[in-house]
Formats: structure tokens, C-alpha cells, sequence
């Protein structure tokens, strides 16, 4: 079976080598001194001129590597190496412009290219099993229903619809920790790529009376977005606080759609609201599971799932369960983030210190985890801050 050049690098390397020599085998044509001395005469020389060749193309293949890789990954380049250096003659001739073009072209062909570079798909499902299991506590739940979701949906061939999630729980559970833990897994920028958009309803969409631009900007975000990348990941932080309008525009891309033209190219769509909403009921539910004696990690879904869904449907304070969203079951899984205790906290501070490469003690641990308040009064059982902040407070603690 005949093996020619497996890929157009292969391609490039062999343009960029001058043309091998027609006067047939080894260097006999053009022997030179010393070449007695390397053993078997002959081939020496041509394999000295065969390294030249190789080095050369090397340096060139260097210099090429590095205009494609900062093109490709712009972050990965400092600034001060281009800037200056261009007026001093550094820009390619032009056929090595069309060499970067072409092999840019065919990088972007099989891989997902933006604007900014590189947002490749990743789907390291290994990766958020991971990231679920070590780096997140006490959300047994969540852990459980993100990663079954997300890895459910995006193995499916063609979606006829958008994957959609409602984080709820206190601030401090790790719902926004658990939206970068999938942007991170899903994507090699993670929360920067292009594939990525974060709105946080306070900042993107401060006030009412520009609901009608919102709107449109909103639309036209996804619609972009979606142009760019054939699986997109959205999240709407403070979902509780998203203008009824809001939420209606989302409606068109979280409705199934009609099954399409086969061939076109599938779309994979997910959603994820964050909210507070519901998370007094759910912090009430496991409170009273837990004095009656049941362990945490017991409490199922069954337990959690009515209650939550009728508070977020029965709130007055905000739209978010008057919603179409809500309303239509647009939401697929509604996801209770449960309050964090003591030694959840404890975690969270061992974790700030090892991400910093810091020695800790065990004090330490309690001494973070006793600045943080508890409640309800009586009990004295959660954290009414969850895991916030904590990496802050280690700065007290450093020598
Ligand atoms: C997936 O993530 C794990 C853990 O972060 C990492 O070790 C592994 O190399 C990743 N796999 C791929 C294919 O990126």
C-alpha cells in the first residue's frame, strides 16, 4: 500500500525543501573533506547536507508554526514579540503568507475556528466527571443530574431541541462554580471561547425601558453565536431577575424544532438559568430531612423536585416562574444546590490553599470555616454564604 504524505504539514515540509539532488545515490557527486573519516565514505556528506536542509526548513517551519499557532491562538502569543518586531522586516513574503493561509484554512477545516481563534469543542465528559467529583461538595444532586444531562444531550446525533438547566440554590452553593466546571470541559477556552456567552441579568440588561433592545441584542447574540459554533453554551446568571420580555425572546431557541433539512448542519444548544429562586424551600426541605435523621447524601430528588418546581412556579417577586419557559416545560431539569455545612466549607478552604500551591493546617481549615455565619439560628447548620469567597479569606491565614 503505497504512503504518501499522511497531511498537508507533511506537504508544507516537503515544498519547503529545496529539491533532492538528481545525481542518484548517496553524496559521491559532491565529495568533501573529512568524509573519510565518518566511517562509510560517501553517505556523509549528503546526509550533512540533508541536516542543513532539514535545520533550515526547521527554523522556517518554526517561524511558520508560530504565525499559525499565534493565529490560531492569539492568547498563547505575547504582544511585545509581534509589535516590534514587524517594522524590521519580520512580515512573511508573500508566498509564506499564502503557506499560513492555506495551512490556517486547512487547521479550521476539521477544527472550530472563531474570530478570536481557537473555540474547539473539547467534551471532556472525563474531565467534568472529574471536576464534579473532586472540586465541587455536598451537591450530591447536581453532580449527579449535570453531568447525565449534559453528556446525554450532547451524544445525541441531532437534537431537535436546546438542552435546558435551572441552577437554584443559595449563593455560595456553586451554581456559577458548576457553569465554568462545563465551559471548561466543553471547550478548550473555556468561558472565553466564542462558543461561550455569559449574560448576568444586573449587568447585560440593567434597565426595563430598554427591554425592546435587549431583546433584539439578546436574539442577535445567539443567532451569532450559533452561525459560529455548532455546539453553543449560554448562561443567564441572576435568571431571577431577567425582564418577562427577556425570557420571551428565549422561547424560539429553547422550543423544539421542526425536523430539518438531514443534511443540514446539527445544532447542540445549552441553556443554563442561575437563580436564588426557591432556594429558602430547598435549604427548609433538607433541614428537616436531616433532623429527622437522614443523611444528606439520601436525599433524592423525589424528595426536593415538587416543592422546588411549585415555589418557582408560585413566586410573586419575580417573572422567571410566570414564564413561557416554566410555563411550557421549556426547562428540562430544574437542579436544587443544597446549603452547605461545616465541613463542605472546610473543603472549600483546603481547596483555595492547594489551587495556590499554599501549605495549610487544620486550624486554618477551621478557622476559615468558623468566619463564615450559620444558620437558622436554632440549628446553627448551614452556611449562609456557602463556599463564598473563601478564597479571599485565606489571605488571612498565609505567613
Ligand atoms: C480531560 O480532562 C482530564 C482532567 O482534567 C485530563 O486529564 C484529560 O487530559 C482531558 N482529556 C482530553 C482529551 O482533553
Amino acid at each position: 500500500m503505497p504512503r504518501g504524505p499522511r497531511s498537508p504539514l507533511w506537504l508544507l515540509l516537503l515544498l519547503l525543501l529545496p529539491p533532492p539532488s538528481t545525481s542518484g545515490h548517496g553524496g559521491r557527486a559532491r565529495p568533501r573533506e573529512g568524509a573519510e573519516e565518518a566511517g562509510s565514505a560517501g553517505s556523509w556528506p549528503a546526509f550533512q547536507g540533508l541536516r542543513e536542509r532539514l535545520r533550515a526548513a526547521g527554523a522556517l517551519c518554526r517561524r511558520y508554526w508560530a504565525l499559525f499557532s499565534c493565529r490560531v491562538w492569539p492568547e498563547g502569543c505575547r504582544q511585545d514579540e509581534e509589535a516590534p518586531a514587524r517594522p524590521l522586516g519580520w512580515s512573511l513574503p508573500l508566498l509564506g503568507q499564502q503557506y499560513l493561509d492555506i495551512l490556517t484554512t486547512w487547521y479550521c477545516s476539521f477544527q472550530d475556528c472563531c474570530d478570536s481563534g481557537d473555540c474547539r469543542i473539547i467534551n471532556n465528559f472525563t474531565g467534568l466527571e472529574a471536576d464534579l467529583r473532586v472540586r465541587l461538595h455536598g451537591q450530591h444532586l447536581a453532580r449527579e443530574l449535570v453531568l447525565t444531562a449534559a453528556r446525554g444531550y450532547l451524544e445525541l446525533p441531532r437534537p431537535d431541541k436546546a438542552l435546558a438547566l435551572s441552577f437554584h440554590g443559595w449563593s455560595g452553593t456553586g451554581k456559577n462554580f458548576v457553569a465554568r466546571m462545563l465551559a471548561e470541559n466543553l471547550y478548550r477556552d473555556g468561558l472565553r471561547s466564542d462558543c461561550v456567552k455569559v449574560f448576568i441579568a444586573t449587568l447585560h440588561f440593567p434597565h426595563h425601558k430598554y427591554v425592546d433592545l435587549y431583546q433584539e441584542q439578546l436574539a442577535a447574540q445567539i443567532r451569532k453565536t450559533q452561525e459560529h459554533c455548532h455546539q453553543t453554551l449560554f448562561i443567564l446568571d441572576e435568571a431571577e431577575k431577567l425582564h418577562p420580555g427577556l425570557l420571551e425572546a428565549l422561547r424560539p431557541h429553547l422550543e423544539r424544532q421542526a425536523p430539518e433539512n438531514p443534511r443540514a448542519k446539527s445544532l447542540k444548544t445549552i441553556f443554563l438559568f442561575l437563580s436564588n429562586l426557591g432556594g429558602n424551600i430547598i435549604n427548609e426541605v433538607v433541614l428537616n430531612l436531616l433532623k429527622a435523621g437522614w443523611s444528606r447524601e439520601e436525599i433524592g430528588m423525589e424528595h426536593l423536585e415538587p416543592q422546588l418546581q411549585a415555589e418557582i412556579v408560585e413566586s410573586t417577586d419575580s417573572g422567571f416562574g410566570h414564564s413561557c419557559l416554566v410555563k411550557e416545560n421549556l426547562i428540562d431539569i430544574f437542579i436544587p444546590f443544597l446549603p452547605l455545612e461545616y465541613r463542605h466549607v472546610r473543603l472549600c478552604a483546603r481547596d483555595a490553599f492547594l489551587s495556590q500551591e499554599l501549605l495549610y493546617t487544620e486550624e486554618a481549615l477551621d478557622e476559615i470555616a468558623k468566619m463564615m455565619v450559620y444558620v437558622p439560628k436554632e440549628e446553627q447548620l448551614f452556611s449562609s454564604q456557602g463556599c463564598k469567597s473563601i478564597s479571599q479569606r485565606i489571605n488571612y491565614f498565609l505567613p
